[in-house]
Order: C-alpha cells, then sequence, then structure tokens
C-alpha cells in the first residue's frame, strides 16, 4: 500500500463518528429553523428525505379507514390539519449527525398517531398515552437492545435510559441488531441511533460507561421500570437492592427457555432478590469474589434443573472451547419481546405477579402440541331440510290421530323469533289447544309477545292444515288463564285442498343478501295488504338504507351487550350435527354468510373483544350487514300491532303468515328482523336493561324513530326486508310433533 493511500485511508478512518447520537430537532416553525435549514442543504454530504406530503395522507386516512376518499377530499383534509401552514414549516426537520440525513416529519403527537396507528385496539389510545409517559432504564444492551427496539416499536416509554460500557463485537452480530460499520461502537450510542431514527422525539439518557457506583442514583432516579439485561452478577444484584430500596419493579429476560424474571419490589417490599435463589449474599460481598467464586451463585440464579442438555454442556466448555455463554438471535428476540411486553402489561395494571416465567418456544411448538389439530377429512354434510309430513288418507268423523298430528305439524311449520317454536299442543276428542312453552323464550321475546305472534302464526297454518283434511276449523273463546287459542275441528267435506299446504312447506326465510331484482312499489302494497288487519307499511328506496342502519345500530347492540349476544348466539347452530340434534334454532348456513362473514361470525360468537369495544363506544361497524343488505333488497314491510294485548298479537301472527304465504306464491324472499322488539323494551320497561344497553339502545332508537316511529301501545313487532333473487340455501328444520303435542284422554 503505498503511503499516500495508507494516510487518506487513516483520514477517512478518523472522520468516522462514532460518539453521536443525538439527533438535532429543528421545529418548523421556530424562526432560526430556515437559516440552519439553508445552512445544512448547501453541506453537499447532507442528505434530504421528505415524506411528510406522504405521512400526512396517510394521516387522515387513518383517522377515516371507513371512508374511500378522493383526491380533493383527501387534499382538504391534509389542508385542515396543516392549518394554513406551508408544509415545509410544518412539523420538525430533524439532522442526525451520525448518516448525516436530514429528516423531515410530522409534530410529536402526530408523528406518534401514524408511527403507532397499527397498534391501534390492541393498545387503546388511552393506554397509549400512559406507555409513551413512561421512563425506563436499562442496563445491559445484548438483549437489552432487543428489549430497547422492542420497546420504542411499540411506543413504550417517552425516556429512556441506556447503560453499557461495551461496544459492539463481530461476535455479537448473531444475535444482535446492527451490521458490520457499527463494529466498535459504543452500544449504548448505537441504541440511541436506532430510536432517535425511529422516533426522534424519544428522550434518551446515556451511560456509555455501564453502570457505575457514581452514576447508579442517576441512572435509577424516578424511573418507573429497571430492565437489567447486564452480565455482572454484582450489578444485577445491586440493581435489585436500588430497586427494592425506591420500591421500583425489575424484569429480566435470560436467553435460555424463554426465561423471564419478574420481581415486583414496587408491590413486595421486602421481597427478596432473585427470589430468593441467592440466599442472603449482598452486592458488597459478591464484590469481593473472582469469577470462580462466583460461578455457583450464577447457577443458582438459572436453577440448574432448568437447565436444557445443550445449556449444560455449554456451562461445561465455558473457557475451555468456547468463550462464552451461547445465546441465539430467536432467543435474544425473544426475550426482547417477553420484557417489552411485561412492562407493557406492568403499566397498564394488567400484570401483577412476581416469579420467573418460562415461554419455551422448543417446548411450546413441540410436535404433538399444535393448538389446532391437523383437519379431519371432511364428512358429507347431513342435507338440513324441513320434509312436509305424509297427508293422513281420509277418515270419518272425530279427528284421528295421525290427521291432529298432521294439524299440529303444520302449526309448527310457523315461524317463530330464533326458531324456537316457543309451543305446545294438546289434542282431545275434536279439539286441539295450544299454549305458550315459557321455556323457549328469550330476552328479544318482551312479555312473550314473539311467542304469541308465532302462535298466531301457527294458528293459520294449523286452519290451513284442517282445511285441507275436510275440517272446518273453528277457534274457541278461551279464558285468560287457559291455552292461548282452542280450535274446535268439525269434518266438514271430502274435498281436500291440498294446494294451500304446499305453500306452507314452501314458506321459509330467505336471507340472501345479493342485489335483489326491483319489486314495484304497488307489488309490495299488495302483498302488505294481505296481512289486514295487521298495520303493514311499506318502506322502500332510500328509506331502506336509513332503515337497515337502524337496525344495524340494533345488530350492534345485540353483539356488544353479553346477555343480548348469548340469546342471540344460543339461538344458532353451527354445525349440521348441532341442527340435527336440536332441531330448532337457526342454522348459520341460512344466514347465507360468505366466507368472511363466517369467519367474523365465530370471532363474534366468542364474545372476545366486544367489552372493550364497548366501553371505547366503537364496533360501529357491525351495522353495516344489516345496512348493506336492505340497501340492496327490493322493498321493506313494517309490521305493527293494533294493541299489545294478546287478542291483538295472535291477530298479527296470523296477518303475518298470510303475508308471508303470499309472498311465498309470488316467489319472493322474506327475511323478517325481530330486534325491534328491544325498542319495545326500551319504552315500556327501560328499568330492566343494564346502563350501557339503555344507552346505545336509545342512541338507536333515533335512528328508527326517524325512519320508522315508535309508539308505546301499537309496537312494531318485525320488519320484513323483501327482495326477489336466488332460492335460500338451507330451510330450518321442526321438533318432532310428538314432543310438541300430548293428546289428552
Ligand atoms: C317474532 C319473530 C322474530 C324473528 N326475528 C328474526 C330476526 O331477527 N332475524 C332473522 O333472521 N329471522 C327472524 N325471524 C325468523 C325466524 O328465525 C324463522 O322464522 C325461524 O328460524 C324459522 O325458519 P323459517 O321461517 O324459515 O321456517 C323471526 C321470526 C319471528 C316470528
Amino acid at each position: 500500500m503505498s503511503h499516500q493511500l495508507a494516510s487518506e485511508l487513516a483520514a477517512a478512518t478518523a472522520r468516522r463518528d462514532v460518539t453521536t447520537f443525538r439527533p438535532v430537532l429543528l421545529d418548523g416553525q421556530s424562526r432560526d429553523t430556515p437559516a440552519a435549514l439553508v445552512e445544512l442543504v448547501a453541506d453537499p454530504t447532507v442528505v434530504v428525505v421528505d415524506e411528510l406530503g406522504e405521512q400526512l395522507e396517510q394521516l387522515v386516512k387513518g383517522r377515516a379507514p371507513c371512508r374511500e376518499l378522493s383526491g380533493a377530499q383527501l387534499g382538504d383534509a391534509v389542508e385542515r390539519v396543516l392549518e394554513g401552514r406551508a408544509p415545509a414549516a410544518f412539523g420538525t426537520w430533524v439532522f442526525y449527525p451520525w448518516s448525516r440525513r436530514l429528516v423531515h416529519v410530522l409534530p410529536e403527537p402526530l408523528h406518534r398517531e401514524l408511527r403507532l396507528d397499527r397498534n391501534r385496539y390492541a393498545i387503546t389510545e388511552e393506554e397509549q398515552q400512559r406507555l409513551v409517559g413512561l421512563r425506563v432504564a436499562v442496563a445491559g444492551l445484548s438483549v437489552g437492545r432487543a428489549v430497547v427496539s422492542t420497546m420504542a416499536h411499540e411506543g413504550i416509554g417517552g425516556e429512556l435510559r441506556l447503560a453499557d460500557f461495551d461496544v459492539l463485537d463481530l461476535s455479537n452480530l448473531n444475535r444482535v441488531s446492527g451490521g458490520v460499520a457499527d463494529v466498535g461502537v459504543n452500544k449504548v450510542v448505537l441504541a440511541a441511533r436506532e430510536v432517535a431514527e425511529l422516533d426522534p422525539y424519544i428522550r434518551v439518557v446515556a451511560f456509555p460507561r455501564g453502570v457505575q457506583e457514581t452514576t447508579i442514583a442517576q441512572f435509577l432516579a424516578d424511573v418507573d421500570v429497571i430492565v437489567d439485561e447486564c452480565d455482572d452478577l454484582e450489578m444485577k444484584v445491586r440493581l435489585r437492592e436500588h430497586a427494592r430500596a425506591a420500591g421500583l419493579p425489575v424484569v429480566m429476560a435470560t436467553s435460555h427457555r424463554g426465561m423471564l424474571d419478574v420481581e415486583r419490589f414496587d408491590l413486595e417490599p421486602g421481597r427478596r432478590p432473585f427470589h430468593g435463589l441467592l440466599g442472603d449474599v449482598t452486592s458488597a460481598e459478591l464484590g469481593g469474589l473472582t469469577t470462580k467464586q462466583k460461578v455457583p451463585y450464577v447457577i443458582r440464579i438459572l436453577d440448574p434443573a432448568s437447565l436444557t442438555e445443550r445449556a449444560a454442556a455449554s456451562m461445561v466448555e465455558v473457557k475451555e472451547t468456547v468463550s462464552t455463554w451461547p445465546q441465539l438471535a430467536s432467543d435474544v428476540a425473544l426475550g426482547g419481546a417477553m420484557v417489552a411486553n411485561a412492562i407493557r402489561r406492568i403499566a397498564l395494571g394488567a400484570f401483577s405477579a412476581s416469579g420467573r416465567f418460562y415461554a419455551d418456544l422448543d417446548d411450546l411448538t413441540a410436535d404433538g402440541r399444535q393448538a389446532v389439530p391437523a383437519p379431519a377429512p371432511a364428512a358429507e354434510p347431513a342435507p338440513v331440510a324441513a320434509a312436509p309430513p305424509r297427508m293422513p288418507p281420509p277418515g270419518t268423523g272425530a279427528p284421528s290421530p295421525e290427521e291432529v298430528r298432521f294439524i299440529v305439524a303444520c302449526a309448527s311449520s310457523a315461524p317463530s323469533g330464533g326458531n324456537m317454536q316457543p309451543w305446545r299442543f294438546e289434542a282431545q276428542s275434536d279439539v286441539i289447544r295450544a299454549w305458550v312453552d315459557p321455556t323457549r323464550s328469550s330476552l328479544l321475546d318482551f312479555r312473550n309477545r314473539a311467542a304469541l305472534l308465532a302462535l298466531g302464526a301457527a294458528l293459520e297454518a294449523a286452519k290451513i292444515g284442517a282445511r285441507a283434511l275436510g275440517f272446518e276449523p273453528v277457534a274457541r273463546p278461551v279464558a285468560v288463564d287457559g291455552p292461548v287459542w282452542e280450535l274446535a275441528l268439525e269434518r266438514w267435506t271430502d274435498a281436500r285442498d291440498e294446494e294451500a299446504v304446499k305453500f306452507l312447506w314452501r314458506r321459509c326465510c330467505n336471507r340472501r343478501t345479493g342485489s335483489s331484482r326491483p319489486i314495484p312499489e304497488a307489488e309490495l302494497a299488495r302483498l302488505a295488504r294481505r296481512g289486514a288487519p295487521l298495520d303493514a307499511r311499506v318502506l322502500a328506496g332510500d328509506a331502506l338504507t336509513e332503515l337497515g342502519s337502524a337496525l344495524g345500530a340494533l345488530d350492534r347492540v345485540r353483539f356488544l351487550s353479553p346477555r343480548l349476544r348469548r340469546d342471540l348466539v344460543g339461538e344458532l347452530r353451527f354445525t349440521p350435527e348441532e341442527t340435527h340434534a336440536s332441531r330448532d334454532g337457526i342454522d348459520v348456513a341460512s344466514l347465507e354468510l360468505d366466507g368472511a362473514d363466517l369467519a367474523t361470525m365465530d370471532v363474534l360468537r366468542s364474545g372476545a373483544g366486544m367489552e372493550l369495544l364497548a366501553s371505547l363506544d366503537r364496533g360501529w361497524g357491525l351495522r353495516n350487514a344489516a345496512r348493506d343488505a336492505f340497501a340492496a333488497s327490493a322493498g321493506a314491510i313494517v309490521l305493527r300491532a293494533a294493541a299489545v294485548d294478546r287478542a291483538a298479537l295472535l291477530d298479527a301472527g296470523r296477518g303475518l303468515m298470510r303475508l308471508w304465504l303470499e309472498a311465498t306464491r309470488r316467489g319472493l324472499a322474506v327475511h323478517p328482523w325481530g330486534s325491534p322488539f328491544l325498542f319495545q323494551r326500551l319504552l315500556e320497561d327501560g328499568d330492566s336493561l343494564e346502563g350501557w344497553e339503555r344507552e346505545a339502545l336509545t342512541h338507536a332508537a333515533d335512528g328508527f324513530e326517524r325512519v320508522v316511529g315508535l309508539e308505546r301501545d301499537r309496537p312494531v313487532l318485525l320488519i320484513l326486508r323483501i327482495s326477489q333473487g336466488d332460492p335460500p340455501s338451507v330451510r330450518s328444520l321442526r321438533r318432532p310433533v310428538d314432543d310438541v303435542l300430548a293428546f289428552a284422554a
């Protein structure tokens, strides 16, 4: 090498910046900033990075992810954020001396908002604020570097105190982030640079000589949590002695079997360091020991019984064939994750235990430990269908048991809330009586009104069945404390009207949501009139979207309220086996959900996260399915009872059945919505609701009131969404007739 090259190399090496780690922040609005920028930009070694425009757009998009903003709307929204300032004067210009880059970033709160946008709901806004306010001291920056990096990424810590005396070696690069150009630089400097490049607003206090006797008090003053990742046993004990005196939690990950130690000196002032594993030895006593004399203490902390084969073998080989204890990048990354996770939960009050924990990946993900077993070969799904009963042969005199069964099967074909079939029947000579079965009720079934509506529909169906067998069915008056209805069967004619019965078995819900073929409003009005004297009002056009949104708001309440959700989910049958076993409830296949919605339903049914959404006043996306379903349909019919007494509700049920059968004849799809029963509960018995439910229902009622109107004495019973398209995928089942029918002597 020539002498000249050697001296130029030496000069270039001397230019290497191994010390700076603090970014220079230039406030876009400060009067001095333009001059400083001019000077920096004029320097040919400085590179400018200005992505602020893009970031502003992402920010406003992130604030309204439900909206597809047009270019103009996006521009307006960005202008509102800028509040008339020129983009160059907005936010902060950050100069990083070690890389000579000048980066334009958003102001601190907006930088945090956008950078941590994807944390949302894993961490709530309020929680994030608390985390950003934390002061954390980290001693030792190998595993500690992974901790710092994870914390900074996650938005944990507004001030980080970083201590390590060591520089990065090439042999650290099997596990510590960085590159060959970082070798020889102090680990504090490297960690601080990473933090500054991620979030220049985080304050870093550097201790590049490590924690020393003279600086330990300053290192730990007013911190919220101490992270111990240093190798020095004496210092480890000293950190804990300080932590105990100051009442501070200590968290430590050891790159071995995912070991995490948490020592809550803040909650347990008398707790012994290292869970008492070290006995009563003090840092002062350890100070006098040689490395060899410290070995038994290190082993005690590690707990020899917990050592893996490889770790035990390595221990024997340390200073023989290997310089130090082996550590893998995956273990270090895991340690970083575990410590950051523990600190977050400690800070948010979600973790209060002290002790040792293992997240041993070798063990947790060993063969045979999989949480989701290998898929079983797909079984042929059992067909779900409601087969019509066979018509009994013509008879004479009083109805035969077979004829009674047929008529009750017809009655049972009626629709009911959640397909709960809330009825029981009794036959005695030529009379069939029906009762409400109170065990088959739900919260939605306010004052048994949904059940009475269903029994009204069942009465209409029973009459059709009776006529089909040549009987003249006569409904008899009933006592208030007697059955809900009583039907006398008088044999009348041999001519059997089998046609009407066919439609009983064709009638069903069709919950398909695709875009409907249009149905003229006059046809919908004719259909509505078939329900008379039931008050049936047609809604079409724009009102449909508004109605759908109002019913969607009810869906949201039903999913977020634990007991309403239990009711809702309890009515669903998730597999053909479940459907066939109970022969009641609603087969999820009949909800006509696509794969994505089915998967969402699986999450919703578990209830996970619903309480959080309720507490944050979120979950508004749960409205969309109803809104979209109504927007795509041809019309809706609002059914309102004339009064709330039993007779009025039975009449309403009969009207519902007539209307629905007519829709069936016309090939129209009917999808009923019974959720407005909840509004009636709100109006008539608000005290039976819980505070949150009352508030949320009141809010939902506002939207409903605008498009439908609520009347205390003339309740809305059902909304029928009407459309025309493909037939439903599946039909609902009914319980066996003999389960609901008894013959009295
Ligand atoms: C009072 C009442 C409330 C209902 N509420 C709803 C509802 O909110 N959503 C729905 O999809 N179906 C609803 N239905 C329809 C029933 O789920 C349906 O009638 C039952 O599952 C039987 O199915 P089928 O009508 O296809 O025979 C309701 C029915 C009645 C009578």
